[in-house]
């Protein structure tokens, strides 16, 4: 191991969890807190679970070399009001550590002036593949305050992803805000269209062709079920509300029409993660490539990217290339 890092994750739930076996599978070693006894979300990673042991009290591993991983959960009231009050506790528990504080919760910009934290890390898992998408994160997006050198935690994160943003925390939240948004509108945009064509009598199969005929069955762009989860319309009604936004206040209306319309119909029910290799760059496979110095590691990089490199390759010959990437 190359470095002295120790993780403590505060607040064990679906992100938390992801955080801490991904980094568990990375070599770190790590602890977590929780108030609550958790139950676990990640049934394929039993052998690693059993590595990740509780704290008694949430300071106890603390040094210079500690790095807090914050996940707690923010709640959204029916009104779209969002109460960070358990987030404001968490950080308020770790606020005399030597350590430094790397919040990952879901906060409204303008919220995050008056929370102490080191940096903000927006997380952008789907919960169905929650520490893949950990290990090796889509987007890597960084609000900085006080960091002044990356841990090779952050490092790693950072050279594995194809998009990393570096900016102010709130610019990071903009950007979580942003993508939860835009893949909710996507969803409430497809699906009230194929809800349009059905009630003038198009049916089935026909609805879905039409969708898929412009869409290509695109992540967030097929024909189904209304979009649901913890995140989508928690996320989507506290940034209308904040915004007092009426186009996204429509989406979400359009959302609790749809709905309706599902429990009638046999729609399908999909689940999204992040398109990898759609979106790998050449600047990408230049850095898997060539990025690592030791003959060794470039041979494990390869390796281990293959199958994205492969694709890459074969991306001229792709019938849908002009299509624009998600
Ligand atoms: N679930 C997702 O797919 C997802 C994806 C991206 C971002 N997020 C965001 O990440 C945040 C966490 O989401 P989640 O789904 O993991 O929530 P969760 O409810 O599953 O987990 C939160 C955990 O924090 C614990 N907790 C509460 N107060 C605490 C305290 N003072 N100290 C220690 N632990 C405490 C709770 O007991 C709970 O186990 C939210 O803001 C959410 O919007 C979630």
């Amino acid at each position: 191991m190359e470095n002295k890092e120790k993780i403590v994750v505060v607040g064990y739930g679906w992100v938390g969890q992801a955080n801490a076996l991904a980094l568990k599978k990375m070599g770190y070693p790590v602890n977590y807190y929780d108030i609550t006894t958790p139950v676990k979300n990640y049934s394929d990673y039993e052998d690693i679970y059993s590595q990740i042991k509780p704290l008694g009290s949430v300071l106890e591993k603390d040094d210079e070399n500690t790095w807090y991983i914050v996940c707690v959960g923010d709640k959204v009231l029916p009104d779209g009001t969002q109460d960070i009050s358990a987030i404001e506790k968490a950080l308020d528990s770790i606020k005399t550590a030597k350590g430094k504080v790397v919040l990952r919760s879901t906060v409204l910009p303008r919220s995050l002036k008056n929370l102490r934290f080191d940096c903000y890390m927006p997380e952008f898992l789907h919960e169905k593949k929650g520490v893949e998408e950990c290990v090796q994160p889509y987007y890597f997006v960084v609000g900085n305050r006080n960091v002044k050198k990356w841990p090779s935690f952050i490092k790693r994160w950072m050279n594995k992803t194809d998009k990393t943003f570096e900016g102010s925390p709130e610019q990071a939240s903009y950007i979580k805000y942003l993508s939860n948004i835009w893949n909710a509108s996507r969803v409430a945009l497809v699906n009230e269209f194929g809800d349009a064509m059905h009630g003038n009598g198009l049916e089935g199969q026909n609805v879905e062709e039409v969708i898929d005929f412009i869409f290509n069955k695109r992540n967030y762009l097929k024909y189904g079920k209304s979009f649901g989860g913890h995140c989508l319309p928690k996320d989507m009604n506290a940034f209308s509300q904040d915004h007092n936004s009426t186009l996204f206040k429509a989406v979400l209306t359009s959302n609790t029409n749809h709905q309706e319309i599902e429990s009638q119909r046999n729609l399908k029910e999909w689940f999204s993660y992040w398109d990898y290799q759609a979106t790998i760059s050449f600047k990408k496979l230049f850095s898997i490539l060539f990025r690592k110095s030791h003959p060794v590691e470039l041979a494990k990089s390869i390796k281990m990217k293959s199958e994205p490199v492969a694709q890459l390759l074969m991306a001229p010959f792709r019938k849908d290339k002009n299509e624009p990437k998600i």
